[in-house]
């Protein structure tokens, strides 16, 4: 799986301790700089409100759109069990890159359950040969480590070769069959796997690379696809705030509210379906925003557009538009 291919990311440690990845084609984190585990708490878990929704549901259903090392889906199960141990969980989960799925089952485990562990570990490994492309992986790596630490911004610490093959060695593979806990896995760009699922979802956990860089994922068109498959009572959750980001779930047919700051950091979105089921409107800043020439949303309308080409296209769309830029509206506030 690896042959061929060149190494596009490399395992780095964030603020909280929990590991991540830089990649550097696209020249982004897969988390954010305050920590990996923090941020899968605190921008999907708890603003979803997923954990009163297991007080008062017998089953849940989650849609994980860019799965990545999975934080996102361990993080809600771990906090679920807490509440209810024997609660039905179903999660589906998105994933383009059949390496960063096998380092997934390596990566972070220190902040889960080992039944948590596992429960991916077979999961993935039952589509992919996961300890082989780690290996090859490894040794990539080890032949071109200086070149990798140069594509690094030096803020970030890298997790050392001896300590990444320490942990292909600890992987989990007890298998259990004592959770009621379900795990599907389509490794395919999200734009086509989304038109086979046939099922409505609680909760969509949504996790791409920065919209600015990778707008894919982050268009009017692909957000109408998750309107249609979100449950009237379910919410979307992502970490972003950009502008084109909330106008196009907008322009889809959501309402959107922000999820709280983590320290000083910005705030993310969460849109539902109903208006009354936002509980922490935007500003009124925020909203005008929305309505300046950097509202214009991401189009890729046959879902197959390369990122320059949304991006150029969106340019396009900004030139001709007879809005007023954000500078001049934000001037006008004062
Ligand atoms: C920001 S990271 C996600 C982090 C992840 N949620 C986690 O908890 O570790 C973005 C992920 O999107 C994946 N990705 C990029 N393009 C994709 C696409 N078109 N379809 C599905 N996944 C994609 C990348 O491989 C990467 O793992």
């Amino acid at each position: 799986m690896l042959r061929g291919r060149k190494l596009n990311f490399y395992p780095i440690k964030t603020q909280d301790g929990t590991i991540s990845l830089f990649n550097f084609e696209v020249n982004d984190v897969y988390h954010s700089k305050i920590g990996a585990y923090t941020e899968a708490l605190h921008k999907y878990v708890i603003p979803s409100g997923i954990l009163d929704f297991v007080n008062e549901n017998k089953q849940v259903k989650i849609l994980d759109i860019c799965y990545g090392l999975g934080y996102n889906s361990k993080t809600a199960i771990n906090e679920i069990i807490k509440v209810n141990p024997d609660f039905n969980i179903d999660i589906t989960l998105l994933e383009i890159d059949p390496v960063v799925l096998a380092f997934s089952t390596v990566l972070g485990s220190e902040c889960f359950d080992e039944v948590i562990n596992s429960l991916f570990f077979h999961q993935i490994n039952s589509q992919i040969d996961v300890k082989s492309i780690i290996q090859t992986y490894l040794k990539k790596s080890a032949q071109i480590m200086p070149q990798i630490r140069e594509k690094i911004p030096k803020q970030y610490e890298l997790i050392m070769l001896d300590e990444l093959e320490a942990k292909l060695h600890n992987i989990c593979y007890r298998s259990i069959s004592d959770r009621n806990i379900k795990v599907k896995m389509r490794l395919n760009d999200a734009r086509k796997a989304v038109l086979d699922l046939n099922a409505k979802f609680d909760f969509i956990f949504h996790d791409p690379f920065t919209p600015s860089k990778m707008p894919i994922l982050w268009t009017v068109d692909f957000f109408k696809i998750l309107y249609n498959l979100l449950e009237e009572n379910g919410n979307l959750t992502t970490y972003s705030n950009a502008a084109p980001v909330r106008a196009g779930l907008i322009e889809a047919g959501f309402f959107i509210g922000q999820t709280s700051p983590i320290g000083k950091k910005t705030t993310g979105t969460i849109a539902f379906k109903k208006n009354e089921s936002i509980k922490n409107h935007l500003s009124e800043k925020e909203t005008g925003i929305l309505n300046t020439k950097a509202g214009i949303p991401y189009r890729d309308k046959n879902l197959n557009s390369s990122s320059e080409k949304i991006l150029l296209n969106r340019e396009k769309e900004k030139e001709i538009s007879k809005r007023i830029s954000s500078g001049r509206f934000l001037k006008s506030l004062f």
